[in-house]
Formats: structure tokens, sequence, C-alpha cells
């Protein structure tokens, strides 16, 4: 039997409610935290070496789903809050659920070591004793170590060289000529925060881009994904997933013309790749930077060839003062115990397929769980699909308590090594086309299995069975929201099924939801 301690370590947005979970199921739970505040990236900072949102960087998920399930932003918040905003929500859910005695700020974990003779977890936190814990929540964040391209002949260079992560305050760049490497969020969010300080501003990339605005008709874009949407895509897929992975595209590429116009040849956009393996860029501004010119797109870049003079692709040499490469993040469990960091080991047709760009694929059940120690080492985090962070992480460690709980069972060790095993195929699949998020997982399958584990009971009462039917017929405007209103993250706290605690809540939120987007 294991006991009931657990370490939380990291206590970002995906830490925290961690810790919220497991403690709701009584669990003595403890958090760890590197810096001197919660929230992790969401917590504003100039210190380059500490990864943070800009000072003014939006959220690209709308709140509806970007919340807690039990938690909703404070009424009056506009659906793309700030940052700071997102800061002070976290702030007051820490408040609102009694966690700071049970959060350690500046601590940070050096080394986690299982012990056999005790059969449990040894935490070194610097400058302290170490101390032992029954079970483990990795929480450190998936963007521990950043990811710097190789540029040819980098070391000739005297322009600045940095990372995103290092790029902080945009007025330094007054009057400098900056080139970003790689589109996406980043290089979006970042030219847009340069376009009044630099002189010059290029984005470097290779392939062409969905561009997505935040708003379309004045409803988040995210709104058109329902529940029912989910399901019949799901349906389709089965016999056909070249023809939903074609109405996709078809659907993505209708927003973006939409919103924005035809795009122009040069800016490099298309042919973009299939949404299937490569996610949209959500920018409400960068198309209209193209159009003024404030901001160029240019091929890749070849090679440096001076101090300040870059080759591109296409043979054109252009000045610099500043290169930020905007090439994302890597999970890092380099604190864990060898034997049980799930990138340690990685499958060769992952690493050889050209997708997969050198980053590692974490090897968990439901990338939730550790296959050698299943009873006691969880991970946030590493389980991914275009929805909010928060809420991910939310149903996963309700899927954590209530399987450490005894409440919900974990396959057999061979079940979770097959389901790993068939997770990896996708992965590998989609790698030899694109470039996915290494911590993807199918959508509609991954909440199934949180759904059943954490006791969340909203497939069975949309489902075709005597439940669904039974709800449909008592629950009408219920069953219709849940169908085809907005996909909120209350919806998984409504009913109570004897797992992870409903919230009461949660119906008149939903109908506020609804009934607010109506209105729009
Ligand atoms: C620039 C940027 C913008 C984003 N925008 C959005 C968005 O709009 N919407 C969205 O849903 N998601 C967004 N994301 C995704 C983001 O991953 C999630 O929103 C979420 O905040 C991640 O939370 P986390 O707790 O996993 O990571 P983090 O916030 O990175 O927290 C990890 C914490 O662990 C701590 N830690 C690390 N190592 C140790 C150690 N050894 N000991 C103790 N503590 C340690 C760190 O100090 C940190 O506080 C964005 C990400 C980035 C980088
Ligand atoms: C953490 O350290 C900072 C900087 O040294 C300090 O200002 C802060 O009070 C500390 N916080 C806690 C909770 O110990
Ligand atoms: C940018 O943010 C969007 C919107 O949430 C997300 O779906 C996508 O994964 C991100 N794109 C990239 C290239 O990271
Ligand atoms: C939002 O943007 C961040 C940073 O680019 C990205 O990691 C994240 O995946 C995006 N959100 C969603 C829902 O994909």
């Amino acid at each position: 039997m294991t006991g009931n301690t657990v370490a939380v370590i990291g206590l970002g947005a995906m830490g925290i409610v961690a810790v919220k979970n497991l403690l709701e199921e009584d669990f003595d739970v403890t958090g760890f935290e590197n810096s001197g505040y919660v929230g992790g990236l969401w917590h504003y900072t100039e210190d380059r070496d500490t990864l943070s949102v800009l000072k003014d960087t939006q959220v690209n998920v709308s709140i509806d789903r970007g919340c807690y399930t039990d938690f909703p932003f404070p009424k009056g918040t506009p659906p793309f809050p700030s940052a700071s905003m997102v800061e002070e929500y976290l702030e007051a859910y820490v408040d609102h659920f009694h966690l700071r005695p049970h959060l350690r700020l500046n601590a940070t974990v050096e080394r986690i070591v299982f012990v056999d003779e005790k059969q449990q977890w040894r935490i070194d936190v610097h400058g302290e004793d170490a101390r032992h814990f029954d079970r483990i929540v990795m929480a450190t964040g998936p963007h521990v170590r950043p990811s710097m391209p190789h540029v040819e002949n980098s070391r000739l260079l005297t322009a600045e060289f940095i990372h995103s992560k290092a790029f902080k305050r945009p007025h330094d760049y007054a009057g400098k000529r900056v080139l970003l490497l790689g589109l996406g969020n980043t290089s979006g969010d970042i030219a847009h925060a340069l376009v009044p300080h630099a002189s010059s501003i290029c984005i470097a990339h290779h392939r062409g881009a969905l561009i997505m605005p935040r708003l379309i008709n004045g409803q988040p874009v995210n709104r058109l994904v329902t529940q029912r949407r989910i399901n019949t895509q799901d349906f389709i897929e089965r016999f056909s997933p070249s023809l939903v992975e074609k109405s996709l595209n078809k659907k993505a590429k209708e927003v973006m013309t939409n919103s924005f116009g035809v795009p122009k040849p040069e800016w490099g956009l298309e042919p973009a790749p299939s949404m299937m393996v490569a996610t949209p860029v959500v920018s409400d501004t960068l198309i209209d930077h193209f159009k003024s010119g404030a901001v160029a797109s240019v091929p890749g870049v070849r090679q440096v060839v001076g101090p300040r003079q870059v080759e591109l692709e296409d043979g054109e040499v252009i000045e610099v003062d500043a290169i930020i490469c905007c090439t994302g993040y890597q999970n890092d469990f380099g604190i864990l115990d060898p034997r049980y960091d799930p990138s340690a080991s990685q499958n060769p047709h992952w690493t050889a397929a050209p997708g997969s760009k050198g980053r590692p694929l974490p090897r968990l059940y439901q990338n939730v769980f550790s296959l050698e120690k299943p009873e006691s080492l969880a991970f946030m985090g590493c389980a991914w699909f275009p929805t909010g962070a928060f809420l991910l992480a939310d149903l996963a460690s309700m899927s954590v308590a209530q399987i450490w709980k005894g409440n919900s069972d974990l396959p057999t060790r061979e079940a979770m090594q097959n389901w790993v095993a068939r997770q990896e195929e996708r992965m590998v699949a989609l790698a030899q086309r694109g470039s996915p998020v290494p911590a993807s997982v199918p959508q509609r399958e991954w909440l199934l299995w949180a759904d059943a584990t954490a006791g969340l009971g909203v497939f069975e009462r949309l489902g075709w069975g005597l439940r669904g039917w039974l709800f449909w017929w008592q629950e009408r405007d219920l069953w219709r929201m849940l169908m085809d209103g907005v996909l909120t993250s209350v919806m998984w706290r409504l009913f109570d099924q004897g797992k992870r605690k409903p919230w009461t809540g949660a119906r008149a939120e939903l109908e506020r939801l609804n009934q607010e987007a109506n209105q729009w």
C-alpha cells in the first residue's frame, strides 16, 4: 500500500490545480516552487533567465474553456484577458481553495530519487534537509529548456542572438533591425510588440501557416467547436479520416480569408500545412503588419555570413542587429531519477522523423502516468490538445487523485505499454508529415478516459445508451447546451458520479455563459 503524502513539484497553473484536486481527496500535499510566487509563466518578470509572458500578452483560449472547472474568472472579465488578469485569477484560486498553507515558495527541487528500501521518493530541496514522500506529481512546466535552432556559422555574429525566453522589453530594440526565427504565436506576439520600436522586423520561416483571429463576428473563434462537432468529427473520422482533414482545413482557411482577406504570396503563408500536423497561429495583428509592411516575411536562414549579415535560403543577404529565436521549448525531467524519466529512452522512429526536431516524446500512460511507477508518479503538462491548459491539468489531476485513491483503476501494465506503443505510432505518423506538439493526445479518446476515470459523467449523458436517452428526455435544455452550446470548463463539474467533487455553481455558470454567447 502506498501512503498518503504527495509532493507537487512546480506551482504554475498546472501545479496549483494538482495540489487542489489532491487535497480535495484527502491526500497530504506539499507543493514546491522555485520562484517566490505561484502561477509560473503568467507572472511577468524582467529576469531574462526566467520564462514569463510578455507584459501585454493576451491569452489565446477564451476564458469559458480557459478557466478551471470550478472557478470561473470574475464577472466582466473580457473573453481574452491580459496576462496580469490571469495572474490575479491564479492568485485568487489559491486563496479561494485555501492552498497557501500547503505551498512552499522559494524552494528549488534539485533531485528526486526513488529510495527502494523505503519505497518512498526522496526530494532534495536546495539548502534544506532531504524529505520523503509517498508520491510525486511533476508540474515543472512544458517550457523548461528553450530549443535553440542550429544556425550555420552563428559564431560569426556580433548581433544579439537570443531565445524568445530572454525577450522582455520591446523598447530595448528601438531603431534596431530584428530578425525573428520561426512563425508561431510567439513570433506573432513579439513582432507586434516590436512594431512601435524596431526599425525593421523580419520573420524567417520555412513553411506556410494558418493565421487565426481571436474573434470572429464578435465570438471567440474556438466557440465554433461544440461537443456535437467533436462527436460528428470523431464518427466520420472512423470511416474517412481524409474527409475530416479536408473539411477542417477548408473551414480554417475560410475563417482566415473571411477575417483578413486572401493572403499575398510574398507572405509565404501558403500552402499552409494541414491542421492535423500543425496548429494555427493565433494573431489579430500579424496580417495587418504584413499588409502595412511593418513586418516582412522572409525565407528561412541558410547561414550567417558576417557579424551582422545573414544569408537567406533564396540567397538574399539581410542586415540584422538582433536575432530572436521563437523556436519553442522542451520538457526536461533532469531532476528526476533517470530510471523514471519518461523521456530517457526514445522511440528511434520518432527521433528519425523529420517533424520530431530533436524534441523528446514523453512515454506515459495517457500522457499522465509513469509506466514504471504509475501508483506513485504522475505528470502534468504532457497531455495536450487545443483547449485551455488549466482545464487539461484540472482533468488530468482529478484522474490522478481518483486512481491513487483507489476509486478508479489503471489497466494492466501490459495494456498501459500497449497504449504508449499506439500513441508512439500515432506521433511518428504525424511527425512524418509535419511537426506536431510532442504531448498531443487524441482529444475525444483522452476525454472519454478522463470522464470515466475522474467520474465526470458527461459522455454517458450525451451518448446513445439508456442514460443518454433519459437525460435528453428529462433535461432537454441542459442536453442542448452541452451538445451545441459553449464548450465550457464548468461542464466537467456538473454531475456527481461519486468520484471527484461536483461544483454546485456549475449549472448556473453554464447557463450564464450560454446566455451571454447568444446575446453577442
Ligand atoms: C508565452 C506563452 C504564452 C502562453 N499562452 C497561453 C494561453 O494563452 N492559453 C493557454 O491555455 N496556454 C498558454 N500557454 C501554455 C502554458 O503552458 C499554460 O498556460 C500553463 O501556464 C503552463 O503551466 P505550467 O504550470 O505547466 O508551467 P509554468 O507556468 O512554466 O510553471 C512551472 C513552474 O514550475 C517551477 N519549477 C520548475 N522547475 C522547478 C524545480 N526544479 N523546483 C521547483 N519549482 C520548479 C517553475 O518555477 C514554474 O513556476 C502559453 C505558454 C507560453 C510559453
Ligand atoms: C522568496 O524570496 C524573495 C526574494 O528573496 C522574497 O522577497 C520573498 O519574501 C520570499 N518569499 C517567501 C514566501 O519566502
Ligand atoms: C497558437 O495558439 C493557438 C490558439 O490557442 C493554438 O491552438 C496553437 O497551438 C498555437 N500555435 C502554435 C504554432 O504554437
Ligand atoms: C497558446 O500559445 C502558447 C504559446 O505559443 C502555446 O504553447 C499554446 O499551445 C497555445 N494554446 C493552445 C490552446 O494551444
